[in-house]
C-alpha cells in the first residue's frame, strides 16, 4: 500500500545501485541497511507522536507552536488513525495498542461540531487507508500482536466508515462527489459539486478495492470501478484526453465527460497516473487496463511534455498542459513528494 514505498524511501534503504543498474536488466531493488539513519526516523516519530498525544490526542492534529490542536479532519483522530501502519513497521508497540483503544472508540457516524464537511478523498486516505493498513498487519506479519477481538473492530470500523461514505457514489454518472456532509438526519448526504477532480475520484480506489478483497463484499470496489471507467475510456477525448493517455483534470458527475483539458504531473492530478501503476502491482490479472494506461501516459508524456533548461540540460522536466500542442504547453513543476498527504491539493 501507498505507505510502505514512503516509509522504505524515509528510511533512505533505497540501495543507490538501484538507480544505476542497466535499463534493460530486469531490477531487483537491492536494500542496505543504515542502523543508525532507521534509528533517527524511529526517534523522530516517536517524538512527533509524544507531542500529539500529549497536547492534542485524540484531537485530529497537533498544533505544535501554541501545544494545542485542531480538528481539520471531522475529529475522528485523523494523525493517530493514520499513523498506526508506521508505528506498526516501527515496532512501536505502545503507540499501536494507544491507537488501536482510539480505534475501537471512534463514532464515524457523526462528525464533531464545525467539522461536519467530509472529503471522500481524505476521509478514504487517512482513516479507511489506515484501517485497512492496520488489519492487513495485524492479520499478516504482525498477527497476535492485538486480541483478535480488536482486530475485528478495526474492520467493522472500516465497513461502517465505507458504508457512509458510499452515498458520494450515488451520482448519474457514477462519478463520485467529493465534498459530503455527515449528521443529517438521514447520514450522510453529498454537497452539490457538479465536477470532481481525477485526483480524488481515482486516489480512493486502492482502498475500497482492497476492502472488498479482505471482506468478500463486492460492493466497495464496484462502486470506485463505474467512476473510473471514464477516465480509462474518455468519452470525450477532444477534450479530455489531450494527448494518448494523458487527461483533463474535471469529470463532470453528471455524465462522466471531461470538462477541461488541462493537467500534467502537479498536484490534482499526479496521484490519478500514481494508482494506474498501483493497481497494476496490487493484482495484474484483474487490472491488466490500468497497466496499458500507463504505458500510454509515460509514452506521451516522454514525447510531448519533457524539457530541458539550456543551462542544465542534464535535468529533464515535464511540462502541464492545457490542449494539446506546443503553445498550450505550462512550464511549470511542482513539489512531488513521496509522502501521500496534501497531493491532491491544488
Ligand atoms: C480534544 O481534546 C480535548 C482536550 O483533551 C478533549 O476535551 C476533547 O474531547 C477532544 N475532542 C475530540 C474530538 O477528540
Ligand atoms: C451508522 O452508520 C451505519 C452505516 O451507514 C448505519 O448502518 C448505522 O445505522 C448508523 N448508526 C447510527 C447510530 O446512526
Ligand atoms: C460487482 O460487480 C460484479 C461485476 O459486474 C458483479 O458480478 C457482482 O455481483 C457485483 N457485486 C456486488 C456486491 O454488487
Amino acid at each position: 500500500m501507498h505507505r510502505y514505498s514512503w516509509v522504505l524511501a524515509a528510511l533512505g534503504s533505497v540501495s543507490p545501485a538501484v538507480v544505476s543498474a542497466s535499463p534493460l536488466a530486469p531490477r531487483t531493488p537491492r536494500y542496505v541497511s543504515h542502523p543508525d539513519r532507521l534509528d533517527g526516523v524511529k526517534e523522530a516519530f516517536q517524538r512527533s507522536w509524544d507531542g500529539y498525544y500529549e497536547y492534542a490526542f485524540p484531537n485530529d492534529s497537533l498544533k505544535p507552536i501554541s501545544k494545542s490542536y485542531e480538528n481539520d479532519r471531522n475529529g475522528w483522530g485523523a494523525s493517530a488513525v493514520d499513523a498506526i501502519s508506521t508505528a506498526l513497521i516501527m515496532g512501536k508497540d505502545d503507540v499501536v495498542d494507544q491507537i488501536v483503544d482510539h480505534i475501537k472508540t471512534v463514532n464515524f457516524n457523526r462528525t464533531v461540531a464545525g467539522a461536519e464537511g467530509v472529503s471522500l478523498f481524505e476521509t478514504t486516505i487517512r482513516y479507511l487507508g489506515g484501517l485497512v493498513s492496520a488489519y492487513d498487519f495485524l492479520t499478516g506479519p504482525f498477527e497476535g500482536q492485538v486480541d483478535k477481538e480488536s482486530v475485528q473492530t478495526i474492520l467493522d470500523q472500516a465497513v461502517n466508515l465505507a458504508d457512509l461514505l458510499s452515498v458520494a457514489f450515488n451520482t448519474p454518472s457514477g462519478v463520485p462527489i467529493n465534498s459530503l456532509i455527515f449528521n443529517g438526519p438521514n447520514g450522510p448526504v453529498t454537497a452539490g459539486d457538479t465536477t470532481n477532480g481525477i485526483c480524488y475520484n481515482r486516489h480512493v480506489d486502492l482502498e475500497w478495492t482492497r476492502l472488498s478483497d479482505i471482506t468478500g463484499n463486492g460492493k466497495y470496489a464496484n462502486l470506485t470501478r463505474k467512476g473510473e471507467d471514464y477516465l480509462l475510456h474518455v468519452k470525450n477525448p477532444d477534450v479530455g484526453e489531450p494527448y494518448p493517455g494523458l487527461i483533463g483534470t474535471d469529470v463532470n458527475v453528471k455524465d462522466g465527460t471531461f470538462a477541461n483539458s488541462r493537467g500534467g504531473w502537479n498536484g490534482g492530478t499526479d496521484s490519478f497516473y500514481e494508482y494506474l501503476i498501483k493497481m497494476y502491482l496490487y493484482d495484474s490479472e484483474r487490472f491488466g487496463v490500468f497497466k496499458e494506461r500507463w504505458i500510454a501516459a509515460i509514452d506521451s508524456t516522454i514525447k510531448y511534455l519533457t524539457s530541458h533548461p539550456s543551462s542544465r540540460p542534464e535535468l529533464t522536466f515535464l511540462a502541464a498542459y492545457n490542449g494539446a500542442g506546443k503553445d498550450k504547453l505550462n512550464f511549470v513543476s511542482s513539489h512531488r513528494k513521496f509522502l501521500h498527504t496534501h497531493r491532491c491539493k491544488y
